[in-house]
């Protein structure tokens, strides 16, 4: 038996699927369905024996007490987080809440729990804390991407709140002793992506015919990974990382923001031509920048590489086509997701900007 939290989410729901198609050990999944966790994201394991799902809050201690002592799991891995940068600019005290003092009592009830293991299910027990690339700032064109040694200098609050997090873990390795290991990943895509991302925005507004909305000039950096990839590193971190080690996990794979919109638009005139044979390129729209945007994220993956033998098995170009496809095939999905609340964020995020957007040529 495992524990994962945050498993409704986007990353933890491709991971619990990925980890039940693979017949591996049964799942206690513990998610406290905030707008970004989805049941339907688990649909293909629902009346899955091997698949608990529970609904809570990871700082909820004697809950989480509650669940480690029923069900015993050999690893809890932390997904649950607040995670989008806009949403931490307009209110970030639930960041707070939930990665800093979830994460703490998420470690106060674990570190209870480890203490009664006895010494053969000490030594098989893992705290695998999932994490991001944003903890350690913003480069400039020619730094060198970011490693495991790098400084933590996050600027937005979701980052410095993850900052914090992670800092918590390490303690209680350093501290008591606990069997921790942090991933440290960057920008994911893939199925189930909430439409609040760049990438899944993009493909919904798109579509539906509306504005595809680029902050600022459109040239700042991230790289971007495969869900299903990050999911097999944590795999593989989970079976092999070292105690009380990070791991930075990437796609070797940069790009500016507007090359990606760039991509998705020649993806979906060739799969979805538009009337009129107008391209999709033509709804780009320059907007207000946001606020303390980092310009560039780069991640130096060859620690994972040369201890644990992990490598992105998706081409940014395989991974987006895909992605693409998956959006087209999944009509019902986006329109479950987008409901009165999406519409609200949309409507908080976008509406200012626009209004103050540079005034620049599309494309
Ligand atoms: P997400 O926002 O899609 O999902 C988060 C999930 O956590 C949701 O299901 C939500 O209901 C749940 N949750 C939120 N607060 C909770 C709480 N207090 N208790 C229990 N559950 C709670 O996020 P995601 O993109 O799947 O990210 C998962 C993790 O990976 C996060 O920790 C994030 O910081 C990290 N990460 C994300 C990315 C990315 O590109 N999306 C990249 C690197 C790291
Ligand atoms: P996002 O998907 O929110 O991820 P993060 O901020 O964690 O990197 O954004 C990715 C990049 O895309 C980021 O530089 C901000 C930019 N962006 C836009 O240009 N327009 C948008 O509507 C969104 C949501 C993001």
């Amino acid at each position: 038996m495992i524990l994962v939290t945050g498993g409704a989410g986007f990353i933890g729901s491709n991971f619990v699927l990925d980890w039940l198609a693979a017949g591996q050990e049964p799942v206690v999944n513990l998610d406290k369905l905030t707008y970004a966790g989805n049941l339907q994201n688990l649909a293909e394991v629902q009346g899955n024996p091997g698949h608990h799902f529970v609904q809570g809050d990871i700082g909820d201690f004697d809950l989480v007490r509650g669940l480690l002592e029923k069900h015993r799991p050999r690893a809890l891995i932390n997904f649950a987080a607040e995670s989008h940068v806009d949403r931490s600019i307009h209110g970030p005290e639930e960041f707070i809440q939930t990665n800093v003092v979830g994460t703490f009592q998420l470690l106060e009830a674990v570190r209870a729990y480890f203490a009664a293991l006895d010494a053969q299910e000490k030594s098989r027990f893992r705290f695998l804390h999932v994490s991001t690339d944003e903890v350690y700032g913003s480069l400039a064109k020619d730094d060198p991407a970011f490693k495991e040694s790098s400084r933590y200098e996050p600027n937005s609050p979701y980052s410095a709140s993850k900052a914090a997090s992670d800092h918590l873990v390490r303690a209680y390795h350093h501290t008591y002793g606990l069997p921790v290991v942090t991933t440290n990943c960057s920008n994911n895509y893939g199925p189930y992506h909430f439409p609040e991302k760049l990438i899944p925005l993009m493909i919904v507004n798109a579509l539906a015919g509306k504005p595809l909305p680029v902050y600022g000039d459109g040239q700042q950096v991230r790289d971007w990974l495969y869900v299903k990839d990050h999911c097999s590193a944590i795999r593989r971190v989970l079976e092999s990382g070292r105690l009380g080690e990070t791991y930075n996990v990437g796609g070797w794979n940069e790009k500016p923001n507007i090359e990606i919109v760039h991509s998705i638009c020649a993806i979906l005139d060739q799969l979805r031509p538009a009337a009129g044979g107008k391209s999709y390129r033509e709804q780009i729209a320059y907007v207000a920048d946001r606020p303390g945007h980092d310009r560039r994220y780069a991640i130096d993956a060859s620690k994972i590489e040369q201890e644990l033998g992990w490598r992105p098995a998706e081409t940014f170009e395989s991974g987006i086509r895909k992605t693409v496809q998956w959006y087209l095939d999944h009509t019902a999905w986006v329109e479950n997701v987008q409901s009165g609340a999406y519409r609200q964020w949309i409507e908080s995020n976008y509406q200012d900007r626009e209004a103050s957007a540079p005034h620049r040529s599309h494309a």
